[in-house]
């Protein structure tokens, strides 16, 4: 049995999503036969209740110089960073000599507008490439990982933090141990910790599954995550929900003590408990249900390929690579799919090996069916791409059940 990452407890499986890829691994049709994969599958401790990858992949696999993943790729992103960025330089960056970091900056989506207002900044970001992006927009930025001893050099440069951020990253990193003994010498006294991140209860309710992928090393909850920073020291003072990747959650993290926890965290706590987020039977129940998705996908996407109609894929997320995967949808099910990344074009989905192409190939491929991978951008995709539905086309999606509309 593994062991628990943030207390020691044991960790017992929810799901396993079979043999997978890392998901933003896309490949040149050489890289195909030497492909790196591992067994995907989440389980919860059944002491402090937090749902981890049962195995992970080393994080240097993860994030290195070809990562593709830009932060910036959709308007409502970054409409959504702007906003936060905003919000610090209103509320916690006021000072004379303040000082934010976001670990996992990605290409600067967040920071470009503090940069933009002068104040003092670091982003921490091992994948080189949108680093590069980054630092294009004027961003400070370190290629590196963040852990204790990147915070200590961080504190010794540049003093303390008033704000540590994070989007999409603390999920991500594995050595949580690490991260806080980092916060604990880079923030201030009344420094916060401020991380947005896919919410467990999105996962488990509206069944987004293919959440999980080797990046998602942690799934939180209000519960998960106020037992894991009181472990390391902390408190979790606040909570909000962001209505990025179909669900997620913003949790306010502070030195115990110095900030009082809001109604919000009482009630998000309260609701955890009245649904029985951390309940075997919630766990059982995910389980089954994801099963039956890929059961009625399989199903709809033969019936497809049988009659003589045609379907393609929309867009190349991550999740992409999950659902393909723990489905088995290669390209003789969907021939290939489209996306607006340019980083990502003519390259291979991992796993399954769907060519990724331009989006003009799925206007020139005119198909009956569209098989909506992108599905958290489905309103801005939809719009953008209404020639499709005017001339018959169908959109087929599959969280949290499979239909088509
Ligand atoms: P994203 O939401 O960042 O998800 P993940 O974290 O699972 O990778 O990915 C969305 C992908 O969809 C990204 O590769 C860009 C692509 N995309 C399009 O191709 N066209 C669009 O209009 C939009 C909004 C996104
Ligand atoms: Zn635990």
């Amino acid at each position: 049995m593994t062991s628990c990452r943030i207390c020691g407890g044991p960790v017992q499986e929810i799901l396993d999503l079979g043999r997978q890829p890392s998901a933003n691994k896309f490949l040149l049709p050489s890289e195909v036969e030497q492909e790196f994969l591992f067994r995907l599958a989440i389980g919860a401790c059944a002491d402090c209740t937090m749902v981890q990858l049962l195995e992970d992949v080393p994080q240097e696999l993860r994030y290195h110089s070809a990562y593709r993943y830009l932060a910036s790729g959709s308007a409502s992103h970054r409409k959504h960073f702007e906003q936060d960025a905003r919000r610090f330089l209103e509320t916690e960056l006021t000072g004379p000599d303040a000082f934010i970091v976001e670990i996992g900056c990605n290409d600067g989506v967040m920071l470009e507008t503090i940069a933009q207002a002068g104040v003092r900044h670091l982003g921490v970001e091992p994948a080189s490439a949108v680093a590069e992006i980054a630092r294009g927009k004027g961003i400070d930025v370190v290629t590196t990982f963040f852990d204790a001893d990147t915070a200590a050099d961080i504190r010794a440069a540049h003093g303390p933090a008033q704000v540590v951020f994070g989007a999409n990253t603390i999920c991500h990193i594995s050595h949580q141990e690490s991260l806080f003994r980092g916060l604990d010498t880079l923030l201030g006294p009344d420094g916060v910790f401020v991380f947005e991140e896919p919410y467990l209860e999105t996962i488990f309710g509206a069944l987004a599954f293919d959440q999980i992928y080797d990046e998602h090393v942690f799934y939180f909850s209000a519960r998960s995550v106020q037992a894991m920073a009181a472990r390391f020291g902390f408190e979790l003072v606040d909570v909000e929900e962001v209505p990025l990747h179909g669900g997620e959650i913003r949790y306010t993290i502070a030195r115990p003590g110095r900030r009082r926890p809001t109604e919000a965290v009482h009630q998000l706590l309260a609701r955890e408990q009245e649904i029985g987020l951390a309940e075997p039977e919630t766990y059982a129940r995910f389980g089954m249900t994801v099963a039956q998705v890929r059961s009625d996908l399989l199903t709809l996407l033969h019936e497809i390929r049988d009659s003589g109609r045609t379907v393609v894929g929309y867009g190349a997320p991550a999740k992409a690579a999950t659902v393909t995967n723990y489905c088995g949808i290669g390209p003789d099910l969907v021939p290939f799919t489209c996306d607006s990344t340019p980083a990502k074009q003519n390259l291979l989905l991992p796993g399954t090996h769907l060519p990724v192409l331009p989006p003009e190939e799925f206007h020139k491929a005119a198909p009956d069916f569209a098989l909506l991978f992108a599905w958290n951008h489905a309103e801005e995709i939809m719009a953008k791409e209404r020639a499709f539905r005017e001339r018959g086309g169908k959109w087929i999606r599959y969280v949290p059940q499979v239909r088509i509309s």
